[in-house]
């Protein structure tokens, strides 16, 4: 088959990382006779010192005309927060997810086996295992409520902003949690604030709904402050954690912490139609960039994550994840993931490695 795939490479680390992952692609297409073809989409604070907007006119156009999108990273303290809005690279990572209608974000934390040593947790809860999924809800909530910043006669300048879920905006994210059990150890825990948020509420009546509907996936609800703490008490408990998006961006941060390994992980943000868009959960990382120090392996997981879910190709999202679990238990790191004694390798020796495990 051929697949186009919009690549938006962006700031920092983003385009080395998305060069070794297109390497994998490469390698991915010759051992199963499949053909991709790319279309570079400029996004992120290059784009702003390009054409002065992080999100230039025809991006989500671009990148409709695409199968999947990759994205590696966008972001830098070159455009902070004092910029005007259409300069950040926040702005047009906010808006490419509405305008492509991704309202579901998978973050898997998981804790590879070679990697058991650099979990932080007490050894005795890193025995046993995390293998968790982060559904977070990508297009809603306080990210994308009406704001608002004014003047009182009382207590000098006040600011909002608006919280507002809908049942379909519930319903839709809780499918893809329940649907996603069901590939996987078929527990739902749903998280909200219902002892307080109104929205949490209509949140838990909904979510209640599906889980009679999908009465084969045990489910819970669990309050997002408890959340917080059983993922570092006992995360083995979870297996399908869905939220909201805002409790979605302050767990999955700390879900990821506790694998030890941000470099590790990916992400993909999906919604009903093509295309869905694929990237590492960690950052930009500008004091590495162009050092040929970052892990590439995020991105290339999230290529793994592509194959399977846009592209429907579960072997060879297979292949690349058993590609990268064989080179680490080979004992090769990156310096993010490298152990005192280790001698780290380069973003491109890593990226070269793994496309071996492949041939
Ligand atoms: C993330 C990031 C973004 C978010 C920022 C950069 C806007 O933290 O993808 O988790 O909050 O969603
Ligand atoms: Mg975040």
């Amino acid at each position: 088959m051929d697949y186009k795939i919009a690549l938006i490479r962006g700031d920092g680390i983003g385009p080395e990382v998305v060069g070794e992952a297109v390497k994998v692609l490469e390698a991915v297409g010759r051992r199963f006779g499949h053909t991709f073809s790319y279309e570079e989409v400029l996004m992120g604070g290059c784009a702003t010192d390009a054409v002065g907007k992080s999100y230039p006119e025809g991006t989500a156009e671009k990148c409709k005309a695409c199968d999947a999108v990759l994205l590696g990273a966008v972001g830098g303290p070159k455009w902070g927060s004092d910029r005007p809005a259409e300069e950040r690279p926040e702005t047009g990572l906010l808006a490419i997810r509405k305008d492509l209608g991704l309202y579901a974000n998978l973050r898997p934390a998981k804790l590879l086996p070679p990697m058991a040593d650099a979990c932080p947790l007490q050894r005795e809860i890193a025995q046993c295992g995390i293998d968790l999924m982060m559904v977070r809800e990508l297009t809603g909530g306080l990210y994308f409520g009406k704001r608002d910043r004014y003047k009182t006669n009382d207590r000098g300048v006040e600011a909002s902003d608006l919280l507002t879920y809908s049942e379909l905006e519930i319903e839709r994210i809780g499918r893809r949690a329940f649907e996603l059990a069901r590939l996987r150890r078929k527990k739902v825990s749903s998280v909200d604030k219902a002892n307080v948020l109104e929205t949490s509420r209509l949140w838990r009546s909904v979510m209640h709904r599906l889980a009679k509907e999908y009465s084969d996936v045990e489910y819970e609800d669990i309050l997002v402050d408890n959340c917080a703490m059983q993922l570092v008490r006992d995360p083995a408990q979870f297996d399908v954690i869905v939220t909201e998006n805002m409790f979605g961006d302050i767990l999955s941060d700390e879900a990821s912490m506790i694998t030890g390994s941000i470099g590790l992980l990916p992400s993909a943000s999906i919604g009903d139609s093509a295309p869905g868009l694929y990237e590492p959960i960690h950052g930009s990382a500008p004091d590495i960039a162009g050092q040929d120090k970052a892990n590439p392996i995020a991105t290339i997981l999230s290529v793994a994550m592509m194959m399977r879910y846009s592209f429907q190709l579960p072997d060879e999202a297979a292949a690349i994840e058993n590609a990268i679990d064989s080179v680490l238990a080979e004992g090769w790191r990156t310096a993010d993931i490298a152990s005192p004694g280790d001698q780290p390798i380069g973003t491109q020796k890593m990226g070269g490695l793994i496309c071996e495990k492949l041939c």
